[in-house]
Order: structure tokens, then sequence, then C-alpha cells
């Protein structure tokens, strides 16, 4: 069965291209570091891979910070072009930026094209990845200082967004010396056993929808399950869904049709996470404000039976999939990020239920079918539902400091995140109607006074932990 694909509803974050890429203050300098497979077995750091990275020093001073982008589940060039922020401020600091790849994803990886079956998975872990992350700091401190561990050198400060975001958190959190505070941006910092409440997630993307679309776009959406799934017992049904909605492939079995199910889940939390106030790009072109268009799309066509409602949807379906009108048709069975599945079905497991309340299909959260559809797809069951929590210390951060999390409220993966300020140096700016790290992007004319604020605040801290260096 393809129900397993509804656990791993896609994890947007990296994929939001900026407008202002091809500005000078954007470039980058493309470096590779050549790092272990493994930092944890003396035997195997014989054996090494090269890790990306992207330097800018154009605005650094030798007294200014170096501000370090750990990446995420994606190329880091999109990372970069999407995280204008760092490079609107780095004038102002005089600071280097740095976009460190993570492995296995992009060009960093270990076993180049064979990196992805399950034995060569193994050394995909996040204490790896932190450990990635010092070595390269540390090779770009040995090429800028004499003495890299020289306690004058410049203050490091680390950045992400998304599950980046929390990478962020974790570096300042169990490398204090080197990093001096870390700025995470949309950061889910519960995983596992530790989460509660397994609605939140869509029960925030249908708040989205009724903010910003409309109840009726919400109730023609639950409608349209049922819809597709009754089609979808005959064949009849099938054909007409497969070539009103132009799928690339006709769809012919009942994992065909859970297939579709979890491409339109996904599209709809895509058209959440990404409902930015000007156009972005998102794999493809979306426009402003994706998700009112898909609503406005959807509420306004005049349906008087099952097959119309069906065309209408596909027509509103096209503000996600042929927004730049270029697609010859669609392929549902795209899966989104293998990789990332796997690390969830490893470390990261991220609770997430549909229930009444919401517009998606009811789905309970159950730990023991969600080891089932691990163990289906990647052949590694039971995954560890309490690791991230006992080894990083989820949302217990009373005993840390110098860290500020920006939390959207129309963010599904806020649901995620850290609730109210812990302390004087851990804070948790909450950006009203923001969807997906929106503040980490760069400065936009439009932006509201939310994303402003908190992009003020995120710069206040930096000041404070700079001020605290000797
Ligand atoms: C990887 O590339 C090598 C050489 O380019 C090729 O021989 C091998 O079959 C490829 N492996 C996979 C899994 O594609
Ligand atoms: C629905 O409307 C279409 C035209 O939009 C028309 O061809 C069709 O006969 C109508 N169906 C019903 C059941 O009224
Ligand atoms: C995408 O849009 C173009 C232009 O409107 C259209 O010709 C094409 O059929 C559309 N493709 C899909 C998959 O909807
Ligand atoms: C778990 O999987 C079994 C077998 O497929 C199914 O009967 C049961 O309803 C599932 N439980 C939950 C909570 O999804
Ligand atoms: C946390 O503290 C910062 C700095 O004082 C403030 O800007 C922010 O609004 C506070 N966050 C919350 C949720 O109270």
């Amino acid at each position: 069965m393809a129900r397993l694909l509804f656990y791993f509803s896609f994890i947007c974050s990296s994929m939001l291209w900026s407008k202002a890429n091809s500005d000078q203050r954007y470039s980058l300098e493309t470096r590779y570091a050549e790092v272990p497979v493994t930092h944890f077995e003396w035997l195997s750091q014989m054996k090494t891979f090269k890790l990306r990275y992207l330097v800018n020093a154009k605005n650094f001073e030798r007294t200014g910070p170096i501000f370090v982008y750990v990446g995420g589940k994606g190329d880091i060039s999109v990372y970069a072009q999407n995280s204008g922020f760092i490079f609107d401020i780095s004038k102002t600091f005089n600071a280097m930026i740095v976009f460190i790849e993570h492995r296995y994803y992009g060009q960093s990886l270990p076993f180049t094209n064979e990196s992805f079956s399950l034995d060569n998975l193994k050394y995909l872990t996040t204490r790896e990845v932190l450990a990635d992350v010092m070595l390269v700091v540390n090779l770009l401190k040995k090429s800028t200082y004499d003495n890299a561990f020289a306690t004058e050198t410049p203050p490091i400060v680390a950045f992400g967004s998304g599950y980046s975001g929390a990478l962020a958190a974790w570096l300042r959190m169990k490398f204090p010396y080197m990093f001096l505070g870390a700025v995470a941006s949309s950061a889910p910092m519960a995983f596992g056993s530790s989460v509660q409440n397994c609605e939140c997630f869509y029960d925030v993307v249908t708040k989205s929808y009724e903010k910003f679309g409309s109840e009726q776009c919400v109730k023609t959406i639950k409608l349209g399950w049922d819809v597709v799934i009754n089609l979808a017992r005959s064949k009849l049904g099938l054909d007409f869904i497969s070539s009103t909605w132009k799928l690339c492939r006709r769809l012919s079995s009942t994992d065909d049709v859970e297939r579709l199910l979890e491409w339109l889940s996904n599209i709809y939390i895509r058209l959440s996470l990404s409902n930015y106030h000007y156009p972005t790009e998102y794999f493809r072109s979306l426009p402003a404000f994706p998700l009112k268009v898909f609503c406005d799309k959807l509420t306004t066509s005049f349906f008087n039976d099952t097959r119309g409602l069906i065309e209408f949807f596909g027509q509103a379906l096209q503000v996600y999939t042929n927004y730049s009108g270029k697609a010859a048709c669609n392929e549902f069975e795209e899966l989104s990020d293998y990789v990332f599945n796997y690390q969830q079905c490893t470390e990261l497991v991220m609770p997430k239920c549909s229930i009444d309340s919401d517009m998606f299909i009811n789905k309970p959260w159950n730990y023991k079918n969600f080891s089932m559809e691990c163990k289906n797809r990647f052949g590694i069951s039971n995954p560890n539902e309490d690791w991230i929590t006992l080894f990083y210390g989820g949302r217990n951060l009373k005993y840390y400091s110098n860290i500020v999390f920006g939390r959207g409220d129309m963010d599904a993966y806020g649901c995620y995140g850290i609730n109210g300020n812990v302390s004087s140096t851990i804070w948790t700016l909450d950006v009203a109607d923001g969807p997906h790290h929106a503040e980490m992007r760069n400065w936009d004319v439009s932006d509201n006074n939310y994303i402003i604020l908190a992009r003020k605040t995120y710069v206040q801290a930096i000041k404070n932990w700079l001020n605290m260096f000797p």
C-alpha cells in the first residue's frame, strides 16, 4: 500500500527562490572540503568525500563575525538564494557569509551516485552533519587566521530555517565555544514521542486556507476527497480523472489512487507553506499569495455535478502545477524527499494526524503503522522516537543561551517549534500571518510589519551576543 506516503508530507523550507538572486550581493564562491564519511569510527576516517560550501566575503572585515548557514534537506544553492536576510544584514555586521551543504543532498554525496542504498545511508545522521559543519568552519578559520583556535578569532553565528534551523540551534547548544548564537527560523525542535499534538500540522494548514482562502474553499476541498475516491471506484472514473487532470500516467490501481491523494495533500500543504506576499519560485513559479489564487479559482467556479467539480479542481491545481504554462503533464507519482523520508524513518520522527475538523482525509497517528511503512519503504523499522529529544533536549532549552527562533503562525512546522520566550537569551518571535520562514527571505517593499519586526529583533539579538563577546 502506498499509505506510507501520507506520513511524509513535504517539508518545504528549502526550495523557495529569491527574486533578487541575480543581485551582486548574493554572489557566492563555491568551494569543497574533504570530509570523512564518518567522523565517529577511527578507521573509516580515511575514506572522505567532497562537501560543498559557498562563501561570500564581500563585506567581511577581519573583526567581523562569520555567519554560517547550515544547509538542510536540499541543494545548498537553493537555500542561499532564499535566505536574502543574511545578505541584507551582512554589511551592517561586516560579516562573512558561508552556506554549508548537508551531506546526502545536492552535490555532497558521500558515495557519489551510490549514496542512497540502505547500507550507504548509514552515515546520514544529525551527529555526522553537525561534525561536518564544525570541520568546515574550522577549515575556514584556519585559512583566515594564523591560529584557528585562538580565542580572539571572530565570533560565529549559526543560521538555518526549517529542519536546518534545528541544526543551527543544536550547533549552538552542542558547541557554544564555536557558535556564539543561533538564528533559527521555523525550526522544528520537538520530535517523536515528545510531540503531543499530532493534529496541529493539518490544523494550521486548514487555518491558513480559512484565513487566506475562504470557508467555501475549505468545504470544496473536503468535498473533493469523496468525489475523487468515489470516481476512482470505476475504470471510467479513473480515466476521467487521468485525462481531466492531464496525469502523465493513467491511474490504474488502488496504489495509484493513494498516490494521487497524497499528491493532492502535498500540493495543499505546499501552497500553504509558500503563501508569500510576492511571487516566488518553488520548484516552479508561484504567484503572490498562491493559496488565495487557488481558492479563488476553486470557489468562483460553478459546477453542477462531480465531473464539473473535477474539471474545476484541475484548473485550480494549475496554480501550483502549471503556473509557468510549461507543464506537459502532471507527475502525480513525483515523490518528494526520498532522503529526508529516510531521516524521518530513523531520527526525525514527526508525528502528524488528521481529524474531522481539518480539511484532510482522516488519518490517526500510529507509531507501529508508521514503523511498518518505514520497513516497507526502506527496509528499516523502529524509527527512534526518543533519540532527538534525548540527545538534544527537545523543547527543554532552559540550560542553553543565545538562540532566537522565528515562527510564523500560518506555518504548519511551527507546531514543532518553541512556544514563547524561554529565558533572557532564548527568544521566540511570533510572525503573525507568516508562512514558512518568511522573515529569512530577502527584504521586499511589500513586507508586513511583523516580518520587519522579526528581522529587527534578529539583528538586535545578534548585536547583544556580539556585545557579550570580549
Ligand atoms: C554510478 O556510476 C558508475 C560510473 O559512472 C556506474 O558504473 C554505476 O553503474 C553507477 N551506479 C548507479 C547505482 O547508478
Ligand atoms: C452541467 O453543466 C454542463 C455545462 O456546464 C452541462 O453540459 C451538463 O449537462 C450539466 N449537467 C447536469 C446534470 O445538469
Ligand atoms: C499548462 O498550461 C498550458 C498553457 O495554458 C497548457 O497548454 C497545458 O496543457 C497545461 N498543462 C497542464 C499539465 O495542465
Ligand atoms: C494500522 O494498520 C492496520 C493494518 O493496516 C489498520 O487496520 C489500522 O487501522 C491502522 N491503525 C491506525 C491507527 O492507523
Ligand atoms: C521574546 O522576547 C523578545 C525580546 O524581548 C521580544 O521581542 C519577543 O516579542 C518576545 N516573544 C514573545 C513570544 O513574547
